[in-house]
């Protein structure tokens, strides 16, 4: 609270800010940079989304091996699109080094640089490899303008952690369609750089990731009628440079069904000569009681590797060689 730049007289006054903030994101997105110019809107997203986007990041990076975790936060951070730096400050907080802020509010950038006194907000000489993220911007600013951001930057990796909302999916996929066009390869959720089977479907391509927060933290959370535990977000990962082979028999959850009486029901994307959508059928006894948790613990977006046993007229039953969240 003393970092922000507005002071609110109380909680109560925050919680108000916070409903007023969550209101323009979602039935009002016509008014969307309102906020902007706002100091007291731009210390409530900070007090509130700052707060519980760290945890989304975290959880994020979890999905990676130790090595590749470890090799990603050697990068610098270009944050497009930062805001009051969430993703600078989680990224920091994780182990990452310092980076850029690219931000046109200017209320943001002060804000920014309440947090992080070190803040740099232009593009230097590149001294080391990047990683450009969109979080929760390429929303706001488009497809065209994020491209940019990315031929300027010239990064090694791209991510984007945006909500998990259709519209933002269907923006998403002109932004896969546009970066594998350019020659980038897709790490993530993607087993294959071919069209995506959702396109066009009544679903969408989501993940979620369980948070946790600080106590005074989930209490704002609550007064301000927002639940931020289980969070939908759309996240995609590129690479500049190729892809090694994946393994055989992957594929991703896409969509978590409900169980039968005898089995977990997925629909799963994988590659199979181009991508395709397909219905999953994991009987409970075809894997240990030891099992149980990670295999209950499998969401949207979590890969698994496995063995087919029957092949249906509609499904798949398969048996689990690995679950595993990791890239
Ligand atoms: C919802 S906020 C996200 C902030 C932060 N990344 C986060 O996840 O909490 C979107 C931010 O994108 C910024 N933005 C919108 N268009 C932009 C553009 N063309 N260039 C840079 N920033 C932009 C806005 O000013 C705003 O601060």
């Amino acid at each position: 609270m003393p970092h922000l730049l507005h002071e609110f007289a109380s909680e109560a006054d925050l919680v108000k800010a916070v409903g007023e903030l969550s209101k323009a994101f979602t039935t009002d997105r016509g008014n969307i940079q309102k906020y902007l110019s706002d100091p007291r809107l731009v210390s409530a997203y900070t007090a509130f989304y700052l707060t519980t986007n760290i945890p989304k990041l975290e959880a994020v990076l979890s999905w990676l091996t130790p090595d590749y975790r470890a090799e990603i936060l050697q990068h610098e951070l270009i944050d497009v699109g930062a805001g009051p730096g969430t993703f600078s400050v989680a990224w920091k907080e994780l182990g990452g080094g310092d980076g850029v802020m690219l931000e046109t509010s200017q209320l943001m950038r002060d804000q920014a640089a309440r947090l992080l006194p070190k803040a740099r907000f232009t593009l230097a000489e590149l001294v080391k490899p990047r990683l450009l993220l969109f979080g929760h911007s390429l929303n706001e600013m488009g497809v065209e303008a994020g491209l940019k951001y990315v031929s300027e930057a010239k990064p090694a990796h791209v991510w984007l952690i945006e909500p998990g909302t259709k519209e933002v999916f269907a923006l998403a996929l002109e932004f896969r369609r546009r970066m594998i066009r350019d020659g980038w390869q897709v790490r993530y959720p993607c087993l294959g750089m071919g069209e995506c089977p959702m396109n066009g479907t009544e679903d969408w391509c989501h993940q979620y990731v369980h948070v946790r927060h600080d106590p005074e933290v989930e209490r704002l959370t609550q007064l301000a009628q927002r639940d931020r535990r289980l969070l939908p977000l759309t996240v995609l990962m590129f690479e500049r440079e190729p892809i090694a082979k994946r393994d055989e028999n992957l594929a991703r959850i896409v969509r978590t069904l409900p169980a039968t009486k005898f089995s977990h029901e997925w629909e799963v994307c994988r590659e199979e000569k181009g991508l395709k959508l397909e219905r999953f059928q994991l009987p409970f006894k075809s894997y240990p009681k030891s099992e149980k948790k990670a295999v209950e613990a499998l969401l949207a977006g979590s890969l698994i590797q496995f063995e087919t046993d029957k092949q249906m007229v509609d499904s798949r039953r398969i048996r689990l060689i690995k679950e595993d969240n990791s890239e």
